[in-house]
């Protein structure tokens, strides 16, 4: 009977397949080498995890600290992968104009999962922007009446704060509301607060985001991350089905959607628009290509995800900052007395003549950095930054931590001062072009137009009607937690007070 280990290679073969082997072991290692040494110096890690295991909660301080050490510039190894750190403003600005680093990693942010645009890379990504961008523009997006629509939504959520004195657990009333904004542009509908099934999603997607950390396992080790998954390992465990309960949320919508869907039909939300453009490529024989029902449902997903949690984090910040300097809650008050007085609901048009309001805002997202660290980009091809050679493939993180805490930029960075943005005679808040919190060029934040009309709405809405305190006593601390955004870790209660004029 033939068997396995008689077999024997003729010693030729064999001494070309060893011969073969050494050589690609040699070129791999020779490669690997030569990569690791064109890339920018950094920290030396652990072999197969590399610096992984060193990172803590709060991983942009420690990017902050790396950067003192090895420059602005550096590269960490994390799990099999090498990442490039930009640390500080010029190499910023030259990263975020660099066509060569527009692209995603190849991963997706949970691995398995289908993609979504804000993981794609090059043209499906570009195509992906452009159409989403046209049709939330087309379905109110672009126009007065997202405006209109948002002051309605702040209308409610201003009765939720009227508890005659009681104690108010602002997160709580703040995250449907904020989450009800972008649920009309992509679904046509707001929810109702008690709705069970958007307070289970609004629970799962906030979950997903804490628990989701941008330097973890799930990013840089993907293959431990799908045997964790197998294992039912907590904490993966607990990302994947928060994130699996969204996308099944958004999965009803867009059935629901098809169920309804005809061609005469106006388009009136994202899934709306998304079909018709699905049903043009048909008509015209363009193949369905990525523009498919499954991105679709990803694409929402992504808009719902990324449109709810940056917005309300930074209100919750804002929240904080109001109650620690009363003095400057003041000074917004006084600002809407003279520009809108308290019978006039407030247009966004108003912050033209609000400086200092406007640089409370700048200021809150300066010195809290809600999104500390952009989404990963990846070289495309080999590129520079700055001095620094990138060669293709490398991944790069921008650390606007660094940035927005540098003491060269910002005298006294950890102090809260909105009037820094302040010209000199105090009638302009001038934003410098280094505080980027929806990052900058072609890969910048495409919700950056609404999450300021909604932030300058929902702050001078709240402070027209209440004076918002807290109870002689509490502490109040800025501690934060990190996932994908930065969220305070102990919001205190707060009391609306109605402002009597
Ligand atoms: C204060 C609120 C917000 C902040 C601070 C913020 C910040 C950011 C940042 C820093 C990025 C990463 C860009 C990069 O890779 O360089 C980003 C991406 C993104 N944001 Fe926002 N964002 C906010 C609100 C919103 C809103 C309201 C929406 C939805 C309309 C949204 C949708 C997205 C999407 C889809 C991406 C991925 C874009 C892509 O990959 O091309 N964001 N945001």
């Amino acid at each position: 009977m033939f068997s396995l280990f008689n077999f024997q290679l003729p010693q030729p073969l064999l001494n070309v397949l060893i011969g073969v082997t050494l050589f690609r072991l040699v070129k791999y290692l020779f490669n690997t080498i030569k990569r690791t040494l064109s890339l920018p110096v950094g920290p030396w890690g652990l072999p197969i995890v590399g610096y992984l295991p060193f990172l803590g909660d709060h991983v942009y301080l420690q990017f902050d600290q790396l950067s003192k050490k090895f420059g602005p510039v550096y590269c960490l190894k994390l799990g099999s992968f090498d990442v490039v750190l930009v640390c500080d403003w010029p190499h910023l600005k030259d990263a975020t104009s660099n066509d060569a680093l527009l692209a995603r990693p190849y991963e997706t942010l949970v691995p398995g999962s289908e993609r979504s645009f804000a993981e794609m890379s090059g043209d499906p990504w570009r195509q992906h922007k452009r159409l989403s961008l046209h049709i939330l523009r087309d379905v109110g997006l672009g126009k007065n009446k997202i405006e209109t629509l948002i002051k309605e939504e702040i209308d409610q959520f201003l009765t939720t704060l009227n508890t005659d004195g009681k104690p108010v657990d602002f997160s709580q009333k703040i995250g449907p509301s904020i989450s009800n904004n972008i649920a009309i542009l992509l679904f046509g509908h707001k929810y109702d607060y008690n709705d069970p099934v958007k307070i289970e999603m609004d629970r799962a997607r906030a979950s997903f985001t804490r628990l989701f950390k941008f330097a973890g396992i799930l990013t840089f080790l993907p293959w431990l991350t799908k045997v964790l998954i197998l294992l039912g390992k907590f904490d993966v465990h607990l990302i994947k089905k928060n994130f699996m309960i969204v996308d099944e949320f958004v999965q009803d919508e867009v059935n629901r959607h098809r169920e309804n869907y005809n061609e005469n039909h106006e388009v009136v939300d994202y899934i709306d628009g998304y079909l018709e453009e699905r049903k043009n490529r048909e008509k015209q024989n363009i193949p369905e290509d990525t523009f498919t029902l499954n991105t679709l449902k990803r694409n929402a997903a992504a808009f719902f995800g990324a449109g709810s949690e940056t917005v309300y984090s930074t209100m919750e910040w804002a929240i904080l900052y109001l109650v620690k300097y009363p003095e400057y809650q003041e000074k917004i008050r006084s600002e809407i007395a003279d520009v809108i007085g308290f019978e006039r609901k407030p247009d966004y048009a108003d912050r033209a003549r609000m400086p200092f309001t406007m640089a409370f805002i700048h200021e809150v997202q300066r010195i809290e950095s809600i999104i500390a660290n952009n989404l990963l980009r990846r070289a495309s091809e080999d590129t520079k930054i700055g001095n620094h050679f990138i060669p293709k493939d490398t991944l790069v993180m921008f650390n606007f931590w660094s940035v927005n805490h540098d003491p060269n930029l910002w005298p006294n960075p950890d102090k809260f001062d909105p009037t820094r943005y302040l010209t000199e005679d105090g009638t302009k808040a001038v934003k410098p072009p280094y505080l980027i919190p929806f990052s900058a060029g072609k890969r910048n934040c495409p919700g950056e137009g609404l999450a300021n009309v909604e932030l300058f709405l929902y702050l001078v809405c709240m402070v027209q009607r209440y004076r918002i305190k807290v109870e002689p006593g509490t502490e109040i601390s800025f501690e934060a937690v990190f996932g994908i955004s930065r969220r305070p870790a102990n919001l205190p209660l707060f009391i609306f007070e109605k402002v009597v004029h």
